[in-house]
């Protein structure tokens, strides 16, 4: 399975699905990652694994919906079959999202349907959640709201602020994810009729 993945910063999630491909753990090649942010770290693990790494920058476009029809140009170029957004913090217009329904997934860090957009781990601790994680779902024009595929639960510890919860959380999503491209890989888990099947079922 051919991966492009969409990256705005650290890139654990990316080094994750490097580290699994290596170990030959997971039967897919990354044939781009590309940002919105020039200085990414993200980038540079791309680049040190010989990856082709592109970025551009929204403020030199006129719009959000010309920023995308760049990027996704880019993105297309490398003929993913998969687009993952992994840390990827930028909005991504509705045209850019229609066009590629069923094919791009995101990792968001809560279980959703709680916790949506920014500062996930702030908000469960203010919620008083016991219970937090990380989720993987198809995009859709609905900001984190496309169906889930896969999550994983965390627990809440005494004393945990967001950076703590957030490491904690990190540490799990990424087996996640690694896990639930290999079963978007083996063909277990698919889009079909604006759904996700398992194994030719609904969820
Ligand atoms: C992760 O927590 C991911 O769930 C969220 O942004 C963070 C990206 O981390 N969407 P990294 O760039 O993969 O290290």
């Amino acid at each position: 399975m051919r991966l492009a993945i969409l990256a705005s910063g650290r890139g654990s999630n990316l080094l994750a699905i490097l580290e699994a491909i290596a170990r030959g753990e997971l039967d897919a090649t990354v044939v781009g990652v590309f940002s919105d942010r020039r200085a990414a770290p993200a980038l540079v693990h791309a680049r040190n694994a010989g990856i082709r790494a592109q970025s551009l920058a929204p403020r030199e476009f006129a719009s959000r919906t010309d920023f995308d029809e760049h990027l996704f140009s880019l993105v297309d170029a490398v003929q993913p079959d998969l687009i993952v957004c992994a840390g990827y913090m930028r909005l991504i217009s509705d045209p850019a999202v229609a066009a590629r329904t069923g094919r791009m997934i995101n990792i968001h860090p809560s279980l959703l349907p709680e916790f949506k957009g920014l500062r996930t781990h702030q908000q469960a601790l203010d919620a008083g959640a016991s219970v937090h994680g990380a989720s993987v779902h198809f995009v859709t024009s609905e900001l984190d709201g496309g169906p889930v595929i896969t999550q994983v639960r965390v627990p809440v510890e005494r004393g945990d602020d967001a950076a703590t919860l957030a490491e904690r959380v990190l540490q799990r999503e990424h087996p996640l994810l690694v896990a639930t491209l290999r079963e978007l890989a083996g063909g277990r888990i698919a889009w079909i009729d604006h759904g996700v099947h398992f194994n030719g079922h609904p969820l």
